[in-house]
Parts: C-alpha cells; structure tokens; sequence
C-alpha cells in the first residue's frame, strides 16, 4: 500500500465517522514562537483545543506536515526522519477514549489490514504528586479490543527508565500486550513531560499502539524488550493523546473546559507495517529518490556501504522540497538555516555515492509525482524548488573546493581524529569521504579520536537546539553568547587588517551590543574598519563550525593560540577554533556555528587610552 492510498482510506474512515477533512497547515508556525518548525500536528490546532470554536465543527481528520530539525543527526537508521506526515483525528470537546482507541484499532486492523498480533500497546500508569489517576479506563477498553480478536491481553507495570523498565515483555511464562509505562513516555505535550511544561500549556496522558516487526531483541538496548525499547523490533505507529490538563501556575495540573483527543498516526511509519518492513526508506515518497540516485550513481541502496547516504539524501531532500514549498529559501538565519543545511548535507553524500552534479535538483519531480493527490502545490512550483535547490548545491560546491585543498594540506601525515572532524565541520567532508581520499594516499584516519570529537559536538548542538526549540525565542543569554563569539572573529579581523601587534585588552558585552578594546596607536581609516567588517561577516556568512579543546599551554601557543588568558588556567587550556580562521585561549561559551550570529557592524571606534582604542559593533 502506498502513502496515499493510506492516507486516502483515513481520510474516508473519519469521513464516516462524522470528521471534515481540513488541510494541513504549512510548515512555518504562525503566532506561535516557540518552534522554528510544525512538528507536530496539535500545534496549529492549539487554539481550538483550548476552547475556541473552529469553522469545520468538533470532529476533523488532516494530515499535517512535520519537520523535527532536532532529528537531524539522527537520519540514517531505518525509522528516523526530518520531514513526515502526521495522520490526525480530532476531538474537539467532543468524544473521547472509548470512541477513539476502537476506531484507532478499527483502523489499522480493518482498513489497513494489520495483523492485531502484532500490534501493542501503552498506557499511562498515573501520577500521584499532581493527581493525575492511572488510565485503568483505556485499559480496559483495549482488553475488550483484543478480546475480540481473540487474543488475551495481559496488562504489565513496566517501571522507569531509571530502573531500565526492568520487567519487559514478560508476566510469568505469558507475554504482555498493554504495558503501562509512566509519563516520560506516555504524557503529551508540546514541551514533553508535565515538569517541562510552562503555565497555561495543555497536555494529558497518552496511548499509544506500536508494530512488533518480530526482529531478535537485541540485549545492547537493555536486558529486555519492550514496546519503548530502541532495538528496533516496536515502531510506534500511531498516539492517542487524550488532552483534557493545563498547568496552572502553581505547577498544578486542572482539568480544561473541555477534554479533547489528538489522534497521531506516523503516515510513513503505517506504511511500513503495512510492507511487513521496518525500513521506512522503502515507502513510496522515499523510494523515488533512491531509485533515482541508484540509477544516476551505479549504486545500490542494498549494499550496506551506501545504505546510510541513500538515506541522508532521500529524507533531506524531500524535506528541503517541501520546506522550499512552503515559501523558505536557503540562508544562514533561522528556518532558512536548516534548508541549507539538508541540501549541503544531501550534497555531500551524494558525492559519496558518486552522483553526478544537479542530479539532486532533478529528482524534485519525482518527488512531486508521488505527492500529486494531497500536495498539488509541489507539482506546480516544482521548477522553482529545483531551481533554489541547484543554485544551493552550486555555491556549496565552492567550499568543498576549499576542502579538498586543506585535505592537501593536512595529508603529509596521518589525519587526526581532529583534523577529520574539522574537515567534516568547516568543509563538509563526510567522514567516509576523509577515509577514502586518505586511503587512496596510503595514510590513515583516526576513527576512534573523530567519533569523540563528533560526540561532543552533538551533545552541544544538541543542548543548542534544545533551547531553540523547547526554549522558544532567543533570550538575552543567547545573545551575549553570539556576541562572544563576534569577539573572536574581530579580534583576529583585526589582526589580519592592522597586524600581529594588535593585541585584545578586554571586552565588555551586553545582550544589546559589545565593546572591544585592543592595543593600537592610531585611528582606524574608513576603509580598515570596513575591511575589518567584511572580513567578520564572510565568517559568519561561511557558516563556519565553532570547536573547543583542551591542550597544555605550551602546545597551544605553538600553534598560534591568541587572546587573553591568565595562568590561572593551569597546565592545560581550553581553546576554541572557528574553522582556520580563529583560535583563541577561551572558557566558552561560544555558539555553535558562526551563521547564528547575524549581520555584524561597527558602530563607533575611539581612543580610551595611549595606545588602547575601543570599537564598539552590533549585531543585526
Ligand atoms: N500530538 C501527538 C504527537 O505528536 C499526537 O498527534 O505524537
């Protein structure tokens, strides 16, 4: 069954069902600060699930549009994706649990077909501290569901994370079917768990039904499966989220004038039950794209050294054609940001597989065809979306032409797992690619020293995206944090225009701008401060990764290290590195890449003392 016949069939069943079918709200949140993204199909719909009246009644049915930018990493097992649809069903004030779990079973057991052997399910166990009771009652309800179908389904108290939900599948010698889990897997809202939500935000227990693809447990993931284990033999396939609280101030938790469900069913993750096939690279919507750059590349998605690439290129470039769709082009601010980054990153590893140029701006019909009952628009700005998206792969194409000449540069020796990882940041050389050109030179890579510097740098854009997302708007801190590392790229712009005698003397910032003060005997003309600017924003423009290390002193002064620094420190220094550009004796923080930093701009320049003068800039 493809996408569309999917979710053509939800859409009739909830016709029938008394829904109007509604169209899926575009991809950019209105009125809503806290996501760069939809993510979710509950976000555009929050209004009315807090009470207020929608046109189309109390019952609908959409399939939204979603884009998580913080899975972004993730993409290339089996399950992860940016971009996915999310089928909904909602209650608004109207029917509840023992209306929605039967059609929810109904549904994918009746007109999609799934086996109800293989399906499980979760529920909430309860919350005593903010008087939230178990969910005893959908409980019930889906015993007398697999009754039906003539399976006993056993209820098991699975525990928390913290005890490493150590009962698993098992109750006696029987295995269990609805497993209660507590709310840091059944609770919904969009900030997660009820401790995570801020005042006046809705959330509620949830229910949620997983496929068993019958794969061997596999014991790295815990001692014992179970339907939230990540070992790949559960998918969770679909979310009854029954949205009735709202946090009041006091952290406590009342119930909302009326209780509502919000139905969310991953279309691509139904599809892939439905092929019997965990990997949801085989659906329809995806597979076009890896026909297309298996035909181009003489590459096969099937040989496990190219699986993960076909993946990247086939969930990131239908992700950018629909984000494009949706009116963003690709820039280094904001939403704009993470269209660039899926179409570099798909770039990249579709040189890996070796596909020809433009063959990714190409495949945008293909994509579109796919698509053509629910998304008409993809079709129609087709031309348009693969036109941004080769000029996009054109101006990437000149900073690997800069990577391959530092790979020159470095591969006298062996590369380090340092050198790989900034070939991989600033360069965009995917880590195979370093492997291969190393190969061909008879020198080798350090894996395991690239896997650590990769794994702090996810931690930290993972701990940067989390702010983004959960943390909504850019606050102060965030600010002064960009301004630290404009100080950075300054101080050396201002070595690089004035001369190596140009030493810091201290700086000073605020969320609204920063001042810098450097040794140097005279004015600065026009001209040096603009050069000075221009060379700030090529920096910022280049999207250049910020990296930190700790090294003995004296190792980091051989290399250059500027700034200032006091002994303090002890033996060893921390140093941040932005792409070959800077490196400077720092605490941190700093942001994470230097796109984030905006548009620079010196606001005055003045002498404070004998030869100490003082610039002050902003960011815009
Ligand atoms: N809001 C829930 C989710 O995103 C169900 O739609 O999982």
């Amino acid at each position: 069954m493809d996408t569309s016949e999917i979710r053509k069939k939800y859409f009739t069943f909830f016709e029938k069902k008394g829904h109007t079918v509604i169209p899926s709200a575009s991809l950019r949140p209105e009125n809503d600060p806290t996501t760069l993204f939809v993510g979710s199909g509950m976000q555009p719909l929050l209004p009315y699930l807090l009470g207020e009246k929608h046109p189309r009644g109390v019952r609908l049915v959409n399939s939204q549009k979603s884009f998580r930018a913080e899975d972004i990493e993730e993409v290339g097992d089996n399950r992860h994706t940016t971009f996915f649809e999310m089928l909904g069903n909602w209650s608004l004030g109207d029917y509840f649990k023992k209306e929605q779990l039967p059609w929810a079973f109904e549904f994918l057991t009746e007109e999609i077909g799934l086996n109800p052997e293989k399906l499980y399910v979760t529920v909430f166990i309860g919350d005593e501290t903010l008087g939230i009771p178990k969910d005893t009652e959908s409980v019930q309800i889906w015993k007398g569901l697999f009754k039906e179908k003539g399976i006993e389904a056993i209820d098991i108290e699975i525990g928390s994370e913290e005890d490493g939900y150590a009962k698993g599948m098992q109750q006696g010698d029987k295995e269990g079917r609805i497993f209660y889990y507590d709310a840091k897997k059944n609770w919904w809202s969009r900030s997660g768990t009820p401790d995570k939500m801020p005042v006046g935000e809705p959330g509620g227990p949830d229910s949620e039904m997983f496929y068993d693809f019958g794969t061997e447990h596999n014991t790295s993931f815990g001692e014992h499966c179970h339907p939230n284990c990540d070992c790949g033999r559960f998918m969770e396939i679909g979310n009854s989220v029954f949205m009735e609280y709202i946090k009041k101030e006091d952290g406590s938790f009342v119930q909302l004038p009326q209780k509502n469900v919000d139905f969310g069913g991953g279309l691509e993750r139904i599809a892939a039950a439905t092929n019997g096939n965990s990997d949801i690279f085989l659906i329809d919507t995806l597979q076009v794209i890896i026909e297309y750059i298996e035909k181009t590349s003489g590459k096969k998605y099937d040989d496990t050294r190219y699986t993960h690439a076909f993946r990247v290129i086939a969930d990131h470039i239908r992700a950018a054609i629909f984000i494009i769709a949706d009116g963003v082009v690709p820039s280094n601010s904001e939403q704009g940001y993470f269209v660039r980054r899926l179409i570099r990153r798909a770039v990249r590893y579709a040189d890996l597989l070796g596909v020809p140029d433009g063959v990714l701006a190409a495949s945008v019909t293909a994509v579109s065809g796919t698509y053509k009952d629910q998304y008409e628009i993809l079709l129609e700005k087709g031309g348009e979306i693969a036109g941004i998206i080769a000029a996009e792969e054109e101006k990437f194409r000149k900073t690997l032409t800069r990577g391959l000449k530092e790979f020159e540069k470095l591969s006298n020796n062996n590369i380090s797992g340092n050198d790989a990882f900034i070939l991989f940041t600033t360069y965009g050389f995917p880590y195979e690619l370093t492997e291969e050109l190393a190969e061909e030179k008879g020198i080798s890579v350090d894996r395991k020293g690239f896997d650590v510097e990769m794994k702090k740098h996810q931690e930290l854009s993972r701990s940067g995206s989390e702010q983004k997302f959960k943390g909504g708007l850019v606050d102060h801190g965030e600010m002064s944090i960009k301004y630290h590392t404009a100080t950075h790229l300054l101080n050396q712009a201002l070595r690089n225009v004035l001369g190596n005698s140009v030493q810091q003397k201290g700086s000073n910032i605020t969320p609204e701008r920063m001042r810098f003060d450097f040794s140097f005997d005279r004015k600065m003309t026009d001209e040096e401060k603009k050069k000075v600017e221009d060379i700030v924003n090529e920096h910022i423009k280049a999207a250049i990764v910020v990296t930190n290390q700790e090294l003995p002193l004296e190792e980091a002064k051989k290399l250059g290290a500027i700034g200032l620094f006091e002994e303090k420190y002890g033996d060893v220094v921390k140093v941040y590195t932005i792409g070959d550009f800077s490196l400077e004796f720092c605490g941190g923080p700093h942001v994470t890449n230097t796109s984030q930093l905006g548009h620079f701009k010196i606001v005055k320049e003045e002498s404070i003392s004998a030869g100490v003068r003082r610039i002050r800039a902003v960011l815009e």
